[in-house]
């Protein structure tokens, strides 16, 4: 929203949370996320035309337009648990907008919702009897962490669904001209609701089942010799493939990926089409077969035990550029390696307060350490685990010459230069190519 205000200084806008801290941090110099460039844009804008508040009633009450990006976490409890979008998020918000409403307004929705959320918040929001009309509109967030300003300052398309009626289409219209402010008209796509809601879970599902595509080979090219940079390249140069979100790594993270697959998942299931839930809730598997095929071959490779070993892990974002660690194969490794009682470390620049909240309990049973060099010092192994450019730039011989030996190395991200690793004494196995190890093999 931050950028949406940047652009147009001719609207007011008030980003409004019932959570004070967060508020009072998105004012202070500390934001509540770590986002590359966002800092100076809400600097540039706040107090101007963009404002923060915690009186969510009066804010409502005053706005022409409100974008609601509550959260749709999935479904902990009844039926769909573990799989269905848990809205009561959502509805609670509506029945808040229809309470402190005094005239007609454009209600849109941002959060991923399951594809006809709209018609049940339109049902709730037009029951009030007191001659009020609301649009609900579909607006999904494309954006990815780490890249955000850039994604919203140039996106590849913005998509707005809407009703096919009068009043329907004028809303639309009205959120084609906001947003044409700074996005050229030809990338603003506009749809029927339903096509617009299902569009983000299905954009989230192609991406996530490219990245578990290639990461199925990559195991294959394991056990082939194969190298999975060069399958990937050579396919991706395939104009029909595409050469992006090819790139084979410990698994994919985030807390968009998982949740959606598994929401359209229950939303075909509860359509009666089995295969076709069977088939895209197989994207999830293999990610999870991903991230314990990295641990198994850490475990296999050291001996067969990690057991009171020191093993230091670089990384604990679900990507880099970001502090988010939600769903993170980072922290699931370290659950997996703390089962097999290894001693654990994490380093990361930015995600250290998130991993440790996160771990929960198992954060007692982890060091953190700022310090690469510090937490890779007298461990019997390292795994990068994010992609962290900070990574690349390190000192590899210092910290081989400080590590106990044999020295391993496990780059889940494929991200250092292999040859060089081993030529410095590593043993060194990345994903989906050959290992270059110093052992004995028998
Ligand atoms: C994703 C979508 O990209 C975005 O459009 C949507 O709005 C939200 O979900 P995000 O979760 O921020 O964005 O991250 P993304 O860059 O998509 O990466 C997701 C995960 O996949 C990360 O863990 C990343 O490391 C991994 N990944 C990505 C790979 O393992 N290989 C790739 O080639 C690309």
């Amino acid at each position: 929203m931050p950028i949406v205000a940047s652009h147009c200084p001719q609207h007011r806008f008030v980003i409004v949370d019932i959570n004070e801290a967060r508020i009072a941090a998105w004012q202070s110099d500390k934001l509540p996320i770590y986002e590359p460039g966002l800092d100076e844009i809400v600097k540039k804008t706040l107090g101007k035309n963009l404002f923060f508040s915690t009186d969510v009633n009066k804010h409502i009450s005053e706005a022409d337009i409100i974008f609601v990006s509550v959260n749709t976490p999935t479904k902990v409890f009844g039926e769909g648990a573990g799989r269905a979008a848990d809205l009561q998020y959502w509805e609670k918000t509506a029945r808040q907008i229809l309470e402190n409403s005094i005239t007609s307004k454009i209600v849109v929705e941002k959060s991923t919702l399951p594809v006809r959320t709209a018609e049940a918040m339109e049902r709730i929001l037009n029951s009030n009897g007191n001659g009020l009309h609301f649009d609900v509109l579909s607006n999904p967030e494309f954006l990815a962490e780490g890249t955000a300003v850039r994604d919203m300052e140039e996106p590849d398309r913005v998509l707005i669904g809407g009703r096919t009626t009068e009043s329907g289409q004028r809303a639309v219209q009205t959120l084609v001209e906001l947003y044409a402010n700074w996005v050229p008209r030809e990338r603003i796509i506009t749809a029927n609701l339903w096509s617009s809601e299902l569009s983000k879970l299905v954009a989230n599902a192609f991406l996530a089942q490219r990245i578990s595509s290639i990461n199925s080979i990559s195991a294959l090219c394991e056990k082939t010799e194969a190298d999975v940079s060069e399958v990937a390249h050579a396919i991706g140069l395939d104009n029909r493939i595409g050469k992006y979100f090819l790139r084979s790594s410990v698994g994919f993270g985030g807390s968009c990926f998982k949740k959606d697959i598994l929401n359209l998942v229950y939303l075909c299931e509860h359509y009666g089409l089995p295969e076709v839930a069977r088939y895209w809730e197989q994207v999830v598997k293999m990610n999870e077969y991903q991230e314990m095929r990295f641990v198994s071959k850490m475990v296999s490779s050291m001996f067969n035990t990690v057991a009171g070993k020191r093993i230091a892990l670089f990384g604990a974002a679900f990507k880099a550029n970001t502090n988010d660690t939600r769903e993170s194969p980072a922290l699931e490794v370290c659950r997996a390696l703390l089962e097999e009682r290894a001693d654990i470390v994490i380093t990361d620049p930015q995600a250290m307060d998130n991993a440790r909240h996160d771990l929960g309990e198992l954060a007692k049973r982890v060091t953190f350490e700022a310090d690469p060099y510090a937490a890779a010092k007298e461990a019997h192994a390292i795994a990068i685990l994010t992609e962290w450019t900070q990574f690349k730039e390190l000192d590899y011989e210092k910290i081989y010459n400080s590590m106990i030996k044999p020295a391993f190395i496990f780059d889940g991200r494929n991200l250092i230069d292999h040859k060089k690793l081993y030529q410095l004494g590593f043993n060194v196995y990345p994903i989906g190519k050959p290992a270059l190890t110093h052992l004995q093999s028998h």
